[in-house]
């Protein structure tokens, strides 16, 4: 098969520096919420590298859950309508909620996210994410766990798929044009 790193025109993070920003981010997880019952709620599919490495980074015990969602878009990424695809089995009830994403880019998608699982009355939801890109967001939200700012590029890698593909990466890095153009 071909080398994927053919198709790359930069590393944007190194399989490293991924680790240690997991690592920080899971030590600022463990102390915000010290004696207190978290449940993970991850996002498919982009979501399953981060949040396999953050829960094994965590000291605390935590209960981990997924969704999966589907936005409508004409052509382009998201739209902001969003669809369940694969709903939580857990009741978030009094629950302290910290969903997990790969990258927030529109932030389209966590937006609606964030305000469907806190109308089903948890104690708290914030959100981690191990991306975000600044530059593209088209909606405020708060993010109380942000690994790095990126710029806006094409990135895959560590979860990040282009056409489903470079999920497998244990880096990210930026997708060279010949591959999308
Ligand atoms: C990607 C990414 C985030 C979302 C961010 O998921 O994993 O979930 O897009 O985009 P936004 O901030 O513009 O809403 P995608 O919909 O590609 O599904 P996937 O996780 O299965 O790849
Ligand atoms: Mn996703
Ligand atoms: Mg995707």
């Amino acid at each position: 098969a071909n080398d994927v790193r053919d198709d790359l025109l930069h590393v944007l993070m190194t399989k490293e520096e991924v680790q240690e920003t997991i690592e920080s981010l899971a030590a600022r997880i463990d102390e915000d919420y010290k004696g207190k019952d978290l449940l993970i709620v991850a996002v498919l599919k982009g979501a399953v590298m981060v949040v396999a490495d953050l829960t094994r980074a965590l000291k605390s015990h935590v209960e981990l859950d997924f969704m999966a969602v589907s936005s409508y878009g004409s052509g382009t990424k998201s739209s902001g309508v969003v669809r369940i695809v694969k709903d939580l089995d857990t009741d978030l009830m009094g629950r302290d909620v910290l969903i997990v994403e790969d990258i927030i880019d529109s932030g389209l998608t966590l937006s609606w996210l964030k305000t469907n699982l806190e109308s089903r009355n948890p104690n708290s939801v914030e959100i981690c994410t191990l991306l975000r890109k600044p530059d593209a967001m088209k909606v405020e939200i708060d993010v109380k766990y942000v690994g790095k700012d990126i710029p806006n590029e094409f990135v895959v890698g560590y979860g990040l798929d282009y056409a489903e593909k470079y999920r497998n990466l244990d880096f990210v890095g930026t997708l060279a044009p010949h591959v999308y153009s």
